[in-house]
């Protein structure tokens, strides 16, 4: 074994970075075992010197990140602050100086991946982020290179913790959206300021990291449709358990058929109970892949939190390690396919609408339709009468996004409908 360390500056020691800390600490000989040389944690930089951070070496902290990164003997940066700035120009100097980054950072990576790829690549060193999608779940690895040789055509996730914290709870106990929040929000899993997460923004940043490694393009967190779950109620949890459904906040990452384009969105929507992705409760994460030769398979485990993700982080920093012994780099950012991202209108899925419309004759036909004039094919309605009005459930065959809308907006225009009160897609089938 080599006895000179590999020395790696920690950018970051938060919950992440403090668990990354003492991990590298407390299992420094496996660690250098494993790798074939001692690695030494040279540095961490933070924001604010003076927090308590138990089990963190207090002589290591510094607030001056970018002379930790370019003191000129660093091999490793690792990085664990989020966010745009300042992590990129840290990243692009740590290229500059030779050496490899390992990150977490979903959102730097869904925005500006290409870039620094490419960054990587001309410094010859290596750029992996495991961590960035899904916390602990060997995902980016498996894509990268378990499927190489295979042609993925679905990625299907639940890449968001609180959220499916929040719609497994209104599934389980009948709870309202606000009520579900604040229970997460007392159990530490959704933030002060759940925005990200309940609005879709981290999922979607997830999805266009998946979407560019399993379709070997350019995707960015842009291209990728979003709703957040806000606007789910328990109405609608109730009417996919009365289809023998669940309501999840799904990452859906597509290939054309015609191979031609891919899409990625993320949105709530209703998945059977007999999809493993259905199966997937509390803060757990879970991706489906469907890919052509291997079939479908199913990672799961804990997304987020500390430890999972220093897990993430560590197998990666071994990874990048082994590589730096080795003289070489890991497989680098793959796009030669070039595919658009095709927008939301086109996207061709099921869906269920819920309707409160006037009892009396003619109003089904009516509603009918509207659907087969935009050539939406029904594939079951359900109607319960109350007094004077009753509730149409209608579930569609696969349609387009465009369809649909226009479909609902000629909907709403008719005197019997008296409310669309709700819409959601029906995937996994
Ligand atoms: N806030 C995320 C979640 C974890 O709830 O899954 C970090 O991506």
């Amino acid at each position: 074994m080599r006895t000179r360390p590999l020395k790696v500056a920690l950018l970051g020691c938060g919950v992440v970075g403090s668990e990354v800390a003492r991990i590298m600490t407390t299992d420094a000989a496996d660690l250098a075992a494993r790798i074939g040389a001692p690695v030494e944690l040279a540095g961490i930089a933070v924001r604010r010197a003076g927090r308590p951070r138990p089990g963190v070496p207090e002589h290591l902290i510094t607030t001056d990140a970018e002379a930790l990164v370019g003191r000129g003997d660093i091999d490793v940066v690792i990085e664990v602050v989020g966010g745009i700035e300042p992590s990129k120009h840290l990243i692009l100097a740590a290229f500059e100086h030779g050496a490899s980054v390992v990150s977490a950072n979903k959102a730097l990576l869904a925005k500006d991946g290409a870039e620094l790829h490419s960054a990587a690549a001309e410094a010859g060193v290596d750029l992996y982020y495991e961590a960035a999608v899904a916390g602990a779940i060997p995902l980016i690895r498996p894509l990268r290179e378990s499927l190489a040789g295979d042609r993925v055509n679905r990625v299907l996730g639940i890449v968001n913790g609180t959220t499916n914290f929040i719609l497994d709870k209104m599934d389980s106990t009948g709870a309202g959206y606000s009520e579900a929040l604040e229970e997460a929000t007392a159990l530490g899993y959704a933030e002060a300021d759940p925005t990200a997460d309940v609005e879709g923004f981290d999922a979607a940043a997830k999805a266009a990291i998946l979407a560019g490694i399993a379709f070997h393009t350019k995707v960015t967190a842009a291209d990728v449709y979003r709703e957040g779950l806000t606007e789910v109620t328990a109405a609608d949890i109730a009417s996919a358990k009365a289809m023998g459904c669940v309501v999840k906040l799904l990452a859906i990452c597509e290939r054309a058929v015609d191979g031609e384009s891919v899409t990625a969105r993320v949105h709530p929507a209703m998945i059977p109970l007999s999809h493993p992705l259905a199966s997937v409760r509390e803060a757990y994460n879970a991706v489906f892949v469907e890919a052509e030769a291997a079939g479908r398979l199913m990672f799961y485990g804990p997304g987020a939190g500390g430890a999972p993700t220093a897990s993430a982080v560590l197998g990666d920093l071994v990874a990048v390690c082994r590589n730096k012994l080795n003289g070489a780099t890991g497989p680098g950012h793959s796009v030669y396919t070039q595919l658009p991202a095709k927008p939301m209108d086109q996207v061709i899925t099921r869906y269920h609408v819920s309707l409160d419309v006037d009892d009396r004759a003619g109003v089904l036909a009516q509603v009918a339709s509207v659907f087969a004039e935009h050539g939406v094919s029904i594939d079951t309605v359900r109607q319960q009468g109350r007094d004077g009005d009753a509730s149409l459930v209608v579930v569609t065959h696969r349609a387009t996004d465009a369809a649909l809308s226009a479909t609902v907006d000629k909907l709403r225009a008719l005197d019997s409908v008296r409310d669309v009160a709700s819409i959601m897609r029906v995937e996994g089938e």
